[in-house]
């Protein structure tokens, strides 16, 4: 038996830890504490009966921003996700996925969620079309640091609104931005 909850700050290094079994795309443990701190919401872990971690999701909210100043919608991003190994293929990553979908609706108002992944991670495409209905937004060439390219992707979460605001942010997901990739050094 496996559950879905919010993750909190004990959780972090244990999610780090599937990142780093996981994904080629690491993060510091300050940029896990940012998300944690900013949107405590958006953090959910997958757990087994004996209290291991065994996936995560890792999710923020940002701010369209335009050079133009046109404005901003705001929207949900998911920065990284990842199940165990041992654990796939059992509808932990669907879980994960809503739970955090629903939060950047209900508690930010999300506009839509966007999200990074490799051309080549076929698991991970078809989780997001087909099962949670994510479309190709932009295809980003050599976003990844090994040189592969990314699909931005999006899926609606509400109806589109004339927006106000623009703000500039950073970050992105399973990604090259602020990610301490395979090429660069990985910090614990
Ligand atoms: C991608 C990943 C998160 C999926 O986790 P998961 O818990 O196994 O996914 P789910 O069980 O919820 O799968 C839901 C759907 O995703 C698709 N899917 C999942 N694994 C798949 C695979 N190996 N091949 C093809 N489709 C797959 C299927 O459509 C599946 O639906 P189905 O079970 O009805 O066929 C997991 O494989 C993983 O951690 N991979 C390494 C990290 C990674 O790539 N993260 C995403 C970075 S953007």
């Amino acid at each position: 038996m496996v559950c879905i909850r919010q993750a909190t700050m004990e959780d972090l290094l244990a999610m780090q830890a599937c990142n780093l079994l996981c994904l080629p795309e690491n993060y510091q443990m300050k940029y896990y504490l940012y998300h944690i701190l900013s949107w405590p919401h958006l953090l959910y872990v997958a757990e087994d009966y004996g209290g291991k971690i065994v996936g995560y999701v890792l999710a923020k909210m940002e701010e369209e921003s335009s050079e133009g100043g046109a404005s901003g919608a705001v929207h949900g991003h998911i920065t990284s996700l990842a199940v165990l190994r041992t654990h796939r293929k059992l509808g932990l990553a669907t879980k994960l996925m809503t739970a955090a979908q629903n939060a950047m609706a209900s508690v930010f108002g999300a506009e839509y969620v966007s999200l990074h992944v490799r051309r080549s991670n076929r698991a991970a495409f078809s989780l997001y079309t087909s099962t949670l209905g994510y479309k190709i937004h932009d295809t980003e060439a050599k976003y990844y640091a090994d040189g592969e390219d990314a699909y931005d992707m999006r899926k609606q979460l509400r109806p589109k609104q004339a927006h106000v605001h623009h703000h500039a942010h950073g970050g992105g997901c399973c990604s090259g931005g602020e990610a301490v990739t395979a090429a660069k050094t990985v910090e614990s």
